[in-house]
């Protein structure tokens, strides 16, 4: 149906499976430069395209606009040079940035789609063709259309006291939304829900092509800003499954920034957030990131202007949870913005098609079921329950992984129920159509799931479906004590949605989703700030690809916030950015620790929940507040020896705080074998935590006033410094008049500077491109070129089989850099090829596509063409890739502050 990774990726993809690339890293987040294109900004005031464009044409670059970007906090334009004109990257920015009207020059970057890990409605039909009934709000069991989401979060008690986020205008960015949809207002414009927005790209686009914008933003093949729309603007009246969002009274727009594949690119982006803020958006909401960890990406510059400006703004903080510490995603990185991370819903929603069931003698008693389609398909059939019952099992087991019995019944004509194995459901169907069964009904074998299964070899099965655990047992039960039921199958095309939704028993609802990704930032900015409830949320989906769906991510946790800071804007009477995040973070709830399995006593550390689980309630009736929100204090060698908070009472009466500190874990960055990043579950420093000491343990705040405490740190001692701990926890406040406030914190014990190696020397190494297994040459391994006509291969290569055969770097780094170099050095210096100076280094020029700067922890595989970055064929010879990592702080203009490799030796040649 939907699916969440490009074409692009699968490569990347297959080749991560192999032995040389590293662990816990997640290709698909990267962040890849649009070849050729370019953002720029122009100086103050200025604002003449035309003028622009004749002056890139006279300097020899002739291009074709991509987008105007005309903005009052960005006055700019993107643009795509012409083919053959890009050889030389780094010397065509020079000559971009030497326009008299250029302010800055960045490359245009694909930013990917996150993956949503989206569960779409278990019914079949892909069209609008069943509209649902408008009258009929069918809830899940035990529910009373109160999502669970919004008791974890108090939303709950907002929306019971009328505060729904009305008056307030919250700007979306995604792929569109279906606002056909009834529970989304089944209209686009003044007066309804979705009220406003635009489609910036067209459904064509794919992140490399020229956008084509057009005013209506329906999402219909992507599904993502449905489900993020319905999350914040779901009304109940009109919504078949009875739940509204977390600010239903709020006016939303949709600004569209995908196609109907899943890349956009950073251009994009900065338009739809100038034109959301331009549109008078009070707040503006973004479920989308690329790893990065820096804050000087166009983009992430882009969205700080808005928060400076007085808009907030939340972006998802990443689902690079699996790859540990330090993977911060741009824009959420960006000074001031609110980076969201995810909690686990306390209740797991399926979303299933209705059924009916008659359950005792004659018609019984008819009830509602929920069940997935499977294949193949269920005519409309209505026929009697028969269950598989450890009477029949030679293993005495209510699967029938074994044959069943010999005095089993004919089970032609019957509905057979039966429990779900690892064995599998092929193994299943075939030993129960050995036994005359047309028609299977599995039931899963834990709580909380169901899948579509699919058999297509068994000619005599006419229909296969599955249910869930606590439906099954309910039935099983009854059918053994003899209680005869009848079951109603309605072709899924004509049925309608049915939600059902059940505790989590798994035992980490309530708790950090372990995808959520970590901070801090690369100069240890606090990151994130705060979770919303992103794990197993319901929410609407585009008509045609189902009209519900349960999605799991970030994505999912920062529309929550988003309209939770609407909530409080209307209540609070507010639009200030710091005072939002103030409250949020100040009443939000940090959680304890889990990691895949195991529930840790100690509190998680800050860089993955920030403050915790936002109390929506809490934050909107908080009296005092706190300023900053957040401290970080840096690592050692900047240690910030002591952090100043403010505290403002907004209330009538003084309130007395009594001050205390609790620690979170201590986490490594690094493993102890290797000096390389550790996957989550990252290791913990047992029992180091950070000491505070306060200016005052007791600190009285003066109606209407303000107070200070100061607070300083002495980072946990005696720790591997090599290996990075991250150290962080919470400055409490409890006030005399009940409110419970902290101050979440984190720190670096250790230098940021020494500790991580930009380049991990064992997968930092020269192999052949052809070769999928990534496996390194040995010196003077010969290559024979075909005449190179660019530096970089041409968009697509990537899926070629087989690949060229040409020689190549890998880059593994260990941690994010500022500026990654790739130069190629001559060692048997052939006559006439000059070489330049690059700190200290005499190379004869650069590998296509670098150097690379505001680089995450990532690694690069990148062919050499034989023509350099600056567009020169290198004569055959014997060259070396020569590779620098600018250190974190450290200066680009001083090579003692790289971190270097020189590979090993390569000859090349050309064919004629
Ligand atoms: C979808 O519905 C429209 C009418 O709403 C109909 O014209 C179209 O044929 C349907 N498509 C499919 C695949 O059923
Ligand atoms: C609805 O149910 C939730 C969860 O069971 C509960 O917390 C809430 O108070 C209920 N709300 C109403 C209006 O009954
Ligand atoms: C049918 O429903 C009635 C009323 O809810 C109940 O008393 C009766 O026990 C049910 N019968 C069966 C067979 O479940
Ligand atoms: C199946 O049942 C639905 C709903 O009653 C009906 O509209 C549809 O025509 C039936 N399909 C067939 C093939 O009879
Ligand atoms: C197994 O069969 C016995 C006798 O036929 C019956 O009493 C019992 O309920 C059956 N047990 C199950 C689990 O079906
Ligand atoms: C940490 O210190 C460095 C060097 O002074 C500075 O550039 C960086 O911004 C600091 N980080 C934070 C979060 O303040
Ligand atoms: C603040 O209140 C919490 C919860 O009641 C309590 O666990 C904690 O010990 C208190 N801390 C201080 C410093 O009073
Ligand atoms: C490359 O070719 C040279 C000259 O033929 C030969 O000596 C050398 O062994 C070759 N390199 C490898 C790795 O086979």
């Amino acid at each position: 149906m939907v699916r969440w990774c490009s074409a692009l990726l699968s490569l990347a993809l297959a080749r991560s499976a192999l032995a040389a690339v590293p662990i816990g890293y997640d290709p698909g987040q990267k962040t890849d430069i649009v070849p050729g294109a370019y953002i720029v900004e122009f100086n103050n005031g200025q604002n003449d395209e035309s003028s622009f464009y004749s002056d890139l044409q006279s300097k020899g670059l002739p291009a074709s606009k991509r987008m105007t970007l005309s903005y009052s906090l960005f006055k700019g334009s993107s643009f795509q040079l012409d083919k053959g004109i890009d050889v030389d990257p780094v010397k065509t920015t020079s000559r971009i940035a030497s326009i008299p009207v250029v302010k800055k020059v960045w490359p245009v970057r694909i930013v990917p789609l996150p993956d949503s890990k989206i569960r779409p409605a278990g019914f079949g039909h892909n069209n609008s063709t069943v509209p649902p009934a408008p009258s009929l709000a069918r809830r899940a069991p035990g529910q009373n259309g109160t999502l669970s989401t919004h008791v974890q979060t108090q939303v709950d008690k907002l929306l019971a006291a009328g505060v729904t986020g009305k008056g307030i205008r919250i700007g979306i960015i995604d792929t569109g939304v279906d606002y056909r949809h009834p529970a989304l207002g089944g209209c686009f414009g003044p007066g309804c829900p979705v009220s406003f927005g635009t489609d910036l790209v067209g459904d064509d686009y794919n992140g490399y092509n020229t956008p084509r914008p057009d005013p209506d933003p329906l999402d219909t093949c992507q599904g993502h800003g449905t489900h993020v729309a319905g999350i914040i603007g779901a009304q109940r009246e009109r919504n078949e499954l009875g739940f509204s969002g977390a600010a239903p009274g709020a006016e939303l727009g949709m600004y569209k920034v995908f196609g109907c594949v899943d890349n956009t690119a950073t251009d994009v982006l900065v338009a739809a957030f100038n034109r959301a803020y331009e549109d008078g958006c009070d707040v503006i909401t973004c479920s989308i990131g690329g790893n990065s960890g820096w804050a000087e990406d166009p983009w992430a510059v882009a969205v700080s202007r808005i928060v400076a400006a007085g808009v907030p703004c939340t972006v998802a903080a990443g689902n690079s949870g699996s790859a540990g510490l330090f993977y911060a995603s741009t824009a959420a990185d960006g000074r001031g913005v609110t980076a969201v991370a995810s909690v686990e819903n306390i209740e797991i929603p399926l979303v299933l098609v209705e059924g009916r069931a008659a359950i005792g003698e004659g018609c019984g008693n008819k009830t509602s079921f929920g069940w997935m389609e499977g294949r193949p398909k269920f005519p409309n059939v209505t026929l009697p329950l028969w269950v598989v019952t450890p009477n029949y099992t030679t293993d005495g087991a209510w699967n029938a992984c074994n044959p069943l019995s010999d005095d089993t019944p004919d089970l032609k004509g019957k509905i057979v129920l039966v429990e779900y194995a690892i064995c599998s459901d092929w193994v299943i169907a075939n030993n129960l159509v050995a036994k005359g069964a047309e028609y299977i009904m599995i039931y899963y074998n834990q709580d909380s799931f169901a899948f579509s299964p699919v058999i297509d070899d068994l000619p005599t099965l006419k229909g296969l479906g599955m249910t869930t655990y606590q439906q099954g047992k309910e039935w099983r039960q009854l059918l053994t004590s003899g209680v005869p039921i009848l079951v109603k199958i309605t072709d899924p095309v004509y049925a309608r949605p049915i939600a059902v939704s059940y505790p989590n028993t798994v035992g980490d609802g309530g708790l950090v989703n372990y995808f959520s990704s970590w901070g801090p930032t690369w100069e240890v900015g606090l990151y994130p700030h705060f979770a919303a409830v992103g794990g197993d949320v319901l929410s609407t989906f585009p008509l045609d690809l189902g009209a519900f769906a349960v999605a799991s991510g970030t994505s999912m946790a920062t529309p929550q916030t988003a309209a939770v800071m609407a909530l409080l804007m209307q209540h609070r009477g507010i639009r200030d950015p710091q005072t939002l995040m103030s409250l949020l973070s100040s009443t939000a709830q940090a959680k304890p620790f889990i990691d895949y399995d195991k529930l840790w006593a100690g509190l998680a550390p800050v860089p993955q929940q920030g403050a915790g689980l936002v109390q929506a309630w809490d934050a909107a009736n908080a009296r005092t507040v706190p300023s900053p929100s957040s401290v970080s204090f840096n690592d050692t060698e900047h240690l910030v020896g002591s952090a100043t908070v403010t505290l403002r009472n907004t209330g009538g009466k003084a309130v007395t705080f009594s001050v205390g500190h609790v620690p979170a874990l201590t986490m490594y960055t690094y493993n102890t074998e290797r000096l390389y990043p550790a996957p989550f579950p990252n290791p913990i420093a047992e029992g180091a935590a950070a000491k505070l000491s306060f200016s005052a343990d007791v600190i009285t705040v003066p109606a209407g006033g303000s107070a200070e405490l100061t607070i300083r740190p002495t980072p946990p001692a005696g720790l591997d410094e090599k290996r990075l701990p991250v150290y962080s926890g919470y400055v409490v406040l409890n006030g005399t008049n009940g409110e419970n406030l902290a101050v979440p914190y984190l720190g670096v014990a250790g230098s940021m500077y020494s500790a991580p190696k930009m380049l991990d020397p064992e997968r930092t190494f020269t192999f052949r491109y052809s070769n999928l297994n990534l496996d390194p040459i040995p010196a003077d391994s010969n290559f024979t070129l075909p005449i190179p006509t660019s530096p970089e291969l041409p968009p697509g290569t990537e899926g070629m089989n087989p690949l060229p055969n040409l020689p190549a770097a890998v880059m593994q780094l260990d941690a994010g850099t500022s500026l990654l170099r790739c130069d190629i050095v001559a060692l048997d210096a052939p006559a006439g090829v000059p070489t330049t100076d690059v700190l200290g280094v005499e190379v004869v020029g650069s590998i296509g596509g670098f150097p690379a700067e505001w680089v995450p922890r990532r690694y690069f595989v990148k062919p050499f063409t034989g023509m350099t970055q600056e567009g020169k064929i290198l004569p055959a010879g014997r060259y070396a890739f020569l590779v620098r990592g600018l250190r974190i702080f450290g200066d680009r203009e001083n090579a003692a502050d790289y971190d270097a490799l020189k590979l090993l030796p390569f000859n090349i040649e050309y064919k004629n």
